[in-house]
């Protein structure tokens, strides 16, 4: 009777142990700096979790490792978890791995252990293939720690790479991200930040200031605004954290767990498909501008677009949609930004962009109004040679179902760029009033007729004769048509109809590159 009551005992007091610990590890740096974490608008880590997974679905991993620090009296202060919240749980029935890193312990720095713990979660999600989700909140390297925490940031660094092209890997900035640490969010596939409270950059407005003499604050530097329009590091700036998480869900809804899956498919039942809507949008004068994403609005399924990258570059629209309840990746010209011309931001984008969606699995569809690549020396001095081909590059290595849409104008070089038949495009249409041709009839009549014009005692009766001479032999899809670079030339009403048969029809395409390493995409 009296060694049941002691093993009782023993047993009782073993359980409280452990509720004392979680009891612990929950509360992160304590009530003060919660409520501090609090009056700067910010979540927890763990309420982030709570409202990024499914209700009940989390399962924490390493809640209580500890720190190994015994430099400047570390040993001393010890908060269970160390400053990251890990573990697997669900979005919408989805497995999914997270980390939340806790600022309320040491600011969320990261040291030894709490790399530790992001890297164990990152090696069970590439084993198993499914996403990781970083919410990001960190004063950066545990500064105690010294080079194990760099350490810590490289082994990160490695794995987010091997990861790359195998599982989605989504970082969300929710407060500072600075220094090295950038760089782990920074190779993942995107990037959401959270306006007036999260920011990035290499080093802050006080380096800046005793290097380069600049006075910048720290919203100005790096605040979610800048890398969303100026740099384009950041994919969405969000306008808060409960967004910004939903922002998250809202993505991981168009993408597969994994590179050997495809993307969920939603339920459609395929009806009436033609848009009429779509006979109106564009203007007759090549010169008029008009918004893409009117178009694509009309050619998605109803209230499917998200996108990508809104605020960087906003000549080449990018973002998912779904056709018939089936994922696509879609890479737009847009007309009503810069006539839509091809630049080295835009090339840049689009090409990140069709990179992801062949990692992936999802088929891309390519809308093309496009005058050409921008003249002039900073496009040139900046690299438009090498960042034109970033695209070319990534159009052409993709080997999804790929189908393009002419709607009006394709120019010069960028006909060639954006996914042209000749580069691996499976279906391409072209609306009646495509011009598909070197360059735009006045810039090609007033060169190759350059004599017969200057010739004329009416300069200005003969340019208008040889520039609709050349309109009517050029402009248009006829030629391209001719020769099979356009498959079908199509009434604008029944685009969407033709665009959803043609990814059906592609839906098992199998497309083998030449046995190799790896490319070398021009970086
Ligand atoms: C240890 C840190 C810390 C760090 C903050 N804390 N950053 N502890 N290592 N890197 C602690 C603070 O001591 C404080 O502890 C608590 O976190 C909150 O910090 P505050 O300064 O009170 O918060 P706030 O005013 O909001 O300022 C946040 C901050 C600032 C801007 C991030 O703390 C800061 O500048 N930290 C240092 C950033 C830094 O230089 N990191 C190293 C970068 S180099 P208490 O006990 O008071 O709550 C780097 C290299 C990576 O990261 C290289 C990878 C390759």
């Amino acid at each position: 009777m009296q060694i049941v009551g002691w093993f009782y005992f023993y047993r009782m007091n073993k359980k409280e142990v452990l509720k004392q610990q979680i009891e612990i590890a929950l509360k992160g740096g304590g009530e003060h700096r919660i409520a501090a974490q609090h009056k700067k608008g910010k979540l927890t880590a763990r309420e982030r979790l709570q409202i990024l997974l499914d209700e009940d679905s989390f399962e924490e991993i390493g809640m209580l490792v500890k720190h190994r620090s015994t430099d400047f009296g570390m040993e001393k202060e010890q908060y269970p978890g160390d400053g990251v919240v890990t573990g697997y749980g669900t979005i919408h029935g989805r497995l999914v791995y997270v980390f939340s890193q806790d600022f309320t312990v040491f600011g969320g720095s990261l040291s030894e252990t709490h790399a530790e713990k992001i890297c164990k979660i990152m090696d069970l999600a590439i084993e198993n293939g499914a996403p990781v989700i970083g919410l990001n909140d960190s004063g950066g390297a545990r500064i105690q720690e010294g080079v194990v925490s760099l350490g810590g940031y490289a082994d990160i660094f490695y794995r987010n790479t091997r990861a790359s092209g195998v599982i989605p890997q989504l970082s969300a900035i929710m407060g500072p991200c600075a220094g090295g640490a950038v760089y782990s969010p920074a190779i993942t596939d995107f990037i959401l930040m959270v306006e007036q409270s999260s920011y990035m950059f290499v080093t802050g407005p006080n380096v800046v200031k005793t290097v380069t003499h600049e006075e910048v604050s720290s919203e100005e530097l790096g605040g979610a605004e800048t890398p969303a329009s100026k740099s384009g590091v950041t994919h969405f700036a969000c306008a808060n954290e409960i967004e910004c998480i939903q922002r998250i869900k809202d993505l991981l809804g168009y993408m597969p767990q994994n590179c050997e899956e495809d993307a969920p498919v939603y339920p459609y039942e395929i009806g009436d498909e033609s848009r009429e809507k779509l006979e109106h949008l564009i203007p007759e004068n090549p010169n008029q501008p008009y918004d893409m994403k009117d178009v694509i609005s009309e050619l998605a399924d109803p209230g499917s677009f998200l996108e990508v990258h809104a605020d960087y570059a906003e000549n080449i629209i990018v973002g998912f949609a779904r056709m018939a309840g089936r994922s696509i990746g879609i890479v737009a010209n847009q007309p009503a930004a810069l006539a839509g011309v091809l630049d080295n931001n835009s090339s840049k984008k689009g090409a990140r962009f069709v990179r992801f969606c062949d990692a992936f699995n999802i088929p891309l569809l390519t809308l093309v109004d496009v005058p050409g690549f921008l003249p002039g020396t900073d496009q040139e001095w900046n690299g438009i040679i090498t960042n034109g081909a970033k695209l070319l590059y990534a159009f052409s290595e993709a080997t999804v179902p790929k189908i393009t849409l002419i709607t009006r104008k394709a120019y010069g070089g960028a006909y060639d760029v954006m996914n042209s038949k000749h580069i691996g495009a499976d279906l391409n249409f072209a609306f009646p009033n495509a011009e598909i041709a070197v360059m735009g009839a006045k810039g090609a009549a007033e060169i190759i007729f350059k004599k017969e014009i200057d010739a004329a005692d009416d300069k200005q009766a003969k340019l208008d004769e040889k520039v609709a001479e050349y309109a009517e032999k050029f402009a248009n899809p006829y030629g391209a048509a001719a020769r099979g670079f356009i498959d079908e030339i199509i009434m604008p009403q029944d685009a969407r109809k033709k665009i959803i048969r043609g990814f059906q029809m592609l839906k098992n395409k199998v497309c083998n590159m030449p046995r190799k390493k790896h490319g070398n995409i021009p970086l």
